[in-house]
């Protein structure tokens, strides 16, 4: 299994408010490749099994009915030690939180809306690919 490749969502919010092509600046401009990349919007059911794992959590109606709102990019990314350092550049979760040159820093709303999505382990790296992506749409 790859250990080097993450799976981003530029989110609703911030697609619509135009700031895909400047985060994905950032991106590149920290390291990272793009394997494979696409513009979609998610249903209400596959915003629910992408985040069937916070399925307990008081935030996950929130959290299904606005990642379905609009919207999205995802994108698989290639870099060493890809699934941390894309966590480091987009920051805590809270964009309160986050460290300044952080992508939330600059561009999350809210807690909710927190512009960019990483995965948070390899395994889920790779679950979170094949549900955005076939095989054949990744590139090298
Ligand atoms: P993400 O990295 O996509 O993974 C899970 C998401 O749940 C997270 O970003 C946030 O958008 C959302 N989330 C986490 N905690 C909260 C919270 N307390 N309230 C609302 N949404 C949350």
């Amino acid at each position: 299994m790859a250990t080097n490749r993450t799976l981003t969502m530029i989110k609703p919010e911030a697609v619509a408010a135009g700031h895909t092509g400047k985060i994905i600046d950032m991106i590149i401009e920290a390291g990272f490749k793009v394997k494979a990349m696409k513009l979609t919007q998610l249903s209400k059911e596959r915003a629910g099994e992408f985040y069937e794992v916070h399925k307990e959590r008081p935030f996950y109606g929130e959290l299904v009915d606005y990642m379905s709102s609009g919207p999205i990019v995802a994108a698989v990314l290639e870099k060493e030690n890809a699934v941390a350092d894309f966590r480091a550049l987009i920051g805590a979760t809270d964009p309160a939180e986050a460290a300044e040159g952080t992508i939330r820093k600059k561009f999350a709303k809210s807690k909710a809306e927190n512009a960019a999505h990483g995965s948070d382990s390899d395994d889920n790296a790779e679950i979170e690919s094949n549900f955005h992506f076939s095989a054949k749409e990744l590139v090298g």
